[in-house]
């Protein structure tokens, strides 16, 4: 960590003011070139990183795991897949990571275990009501002979929440809860034995050297005592981000484990840290999860789902600097990553689009591409003005968009098949990167192999053509980072300033910042010289779905 600045001042820790960028490692580059990313792969593209002009990085999991959901079904949570490679891989990758002075945060994935776990495998051969089942959520089903599901929850996935299991006698048995996919088990976190387990995992990448911790699902660890019945509301979000009250989702218990790790974390040195990826109803409850003494971040879901209109994005960073200003957090900003439609192409949906379903070849009202694009570059550049840390999703600064024509055969999203293609899922937003215009699979590897088909028209958006053209979606991103970086934008507060009903505008110290989401160009002030623009233009006024930086004479 020789070159990483170690912040002691309380308030001014790495984590309040970083820009930390999402690695999808399966889908980063291939150093092996099976069609898979892999540790190789981040290590060998970390000089792009740096010079991007990142923090942090977060990788999403890496771990053992049979890959029913892309990683997030852990079955070792020690070791590394070997479709990714070793330990010593992860740790010449962190050494690698750090000697650029690029902190390295890993996935964690508490609420539920693969079905190939070991605890799990001697769950399924213990007896009803032993400690091997106590350690997931194992239930007695209703109806004459247990054969229906103890309640009638659904899974994120689409369809039933509980499976059945065949008991060593061989006859239909228990049911265990599963809040995703059937190959992911919920544990259950009131058994303190799992409490354990999990602060050894934690020891486990922090004696390694890891910065910190994404936390997968961290508002649905703990249920409601009795496992009440629930019917979630038709347009219900897939994670629940708009619903109140809901039995899985945003318990009081989960709390109290994140006192526990946040103890844990405050033991070690560097400021090491927890961003938990909590789906809650409102922004004031989802400070509750960043109080002083539990984790350090939460994704702003509700900023990352707040449509392109001026009148909403001004009043969610208003509540968001609030409610997270009253707990003495800071407030994150994101935008795009691995489970939501990229933001090149959702802010130019025309069609409502739950979190989730994805869209695919029959989704109508395709968005027009022009319109995303502008509005993303436009959207980044106010994201990366405002005040708290920011998070980055690999490609977004390519100004990748949805791959939304992904032949059916090659979709591998659980929730593509546990709804019979009723709902498109999530590997839209996951195709491999393009690295080079002209090389195999973009470049991702060298062999032209690639888990999900990347579309043709992507040699328009390889970095190496992004590199080569200075007003490419790539030179915006490296300009917004240094200049933020530069004026210290990640701390401190920021002043509203009204430059008519469409627009978002406030200024940070000398810079002023203005977003035009209406539909006529806006004039700026006479004085302003602009510092950056997410659009090239000529003239005294910003166009549409275009935002400025700019300073006063
Ligand atoms: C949230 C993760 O981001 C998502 O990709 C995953 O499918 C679920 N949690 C289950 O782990």
């Amino acid at each position: 960590m020789a070159q990483l600045e170690q912040i002691a001042a309380p308030g001014s820790e790495w984590w309040r003011s970083a820009v930390i960028y999402q690695i999808y490692p399966r889908s980063f580059a291939d150093a092996s070139g099976d069609g898979i990313g892999d540790l190789p792969g981040i290590t060998s593209r970390l000089d792009s990183l740096k010079e991007l002009g990142v923090d942090a990085i977060w990788l999403s999991p890496f771990m053992t795991s049979p890959q029913k959901d892309a990683g997030y079904d852990v079955a070792d949570y020690r070791d590394v897949d070997p479709l990714f490679g070793t330990l010593a891989d992860f740790d010449i990758m962190l050494n690698a990571a750090h000697a650029r002075g690029i902190r390295v945060v890993v996935d964690l994935v508490p609420n539920h275990s693969s079905d190939q776990h070991v605890w799990f495998q001697q769950a399924l051969k213990a007896a009803p009501g032993s400690p091997e089942r106590a350690r997931y959520i194992f239930r007695d089903g209703k109806g004459e002979n247990g054969e229906l599901p103890p309640n009638n929850w659904e899974s994120v996935f689409g369809g039933g929440m509980w499976e059945r299991v065949i008991e060593a006698d061989g006859t239909p048995g228990q049911w265990y809860l599963h809040i995703f996919d059937v190959s992911q088990p919920d544990f259950d976190w009131t058994n303190e034995e799992v409490r354990e387990e999990f602060r050894s995992i934690l020891r486990f990448w922090l004696d390694r050297g890891v910065d910190g911790f994404r936390v997968d699902v961290a508002h649905g660890m703990i249920k409601k005592d009795g496992l009440p019945d629930y019917t979630p509301p038709a347009d219900a979000d897939s994670m629940g981000g708009g619903e109140d009250d809901v039995p899985y989702w945003g318990q009081d218990g989960v709390h109290d484990i994140y006192r526990d790790w946040h103890r844990l974390l405050a033991e070690y040195d560097g400021d090491r840290a927890l961003c938990g990826e909590a789906w809650l109803p409102t922004l004031k409850k989802t400070a509750l999860w960043v109080r002083p003494d539990e984790m350090h971040q939460t994704f702003n879901f509700g900023y990352l789902m707040t449509p392109w209109d001026a009148a909403e994005l001004r009043d969610v960073i208003r509540n968001s600097l609030d409610e997270f200003g009253a707990v003495g957090a800071p407030s994150t900003w994101v935008l795009s990553n691995h489970d939501v439609v990229r933001h090149a192409t959702r802010l130019a949906l025309t069609i409502d689009n739950p979190q989730g379903d994805g869209i695919g070849p029959k989704t109508p009202g395709k968005p027009d591409p022009a319109i995303g694009l502008a509005r993303a570059r436009a959207a980044t550049t106010l994201m990366l003005a405002l005040p708290g840390s920011a998070y980055l999703y690999q490609g977004e600064e390519l100004g990748l968009p949805e791959a939304m024509e992904i032949p059916d055969e090659f979709r591998q999203d659980p929730t593509w098949f546990r709804t019979n293609g009723e709902r498109y899922g999530r590997d839209g937003c996951r195709v491999p990167l393009p690295w080079e215009a002209d090389a195999p699979a973009f470049g991702f590897n060298e062999t032209g192999l690639s888990w999900l088909p990347q579309p043709t028209e992507w040699t328009t958006y390889a970095r190496d053509a992004e590199e080569a053209d200075p007003t490419s979606t790539l030179a915006l991103y490296k300009e917004l980072l240094a200049v933020r970086r530069e004026h210290g934008f990640g701390s401190g507060s920021l002043v509203w300033e009204d430059a008519g009903d469409d627009t978002v505008a406030f200024q940070r110290g000398a810079v002023h910042v203005l977003a035009n989401l209406g539909s006529t160009p806006v004039a700026l002030p006479a004085d302003a010289t602009v510092l950056v623009s997410s659009q090239p233009f000529e003239g005294a006024s910003v166009p549409v779905d275009a935002a400025v930086w700019y300073v006063k004479a």
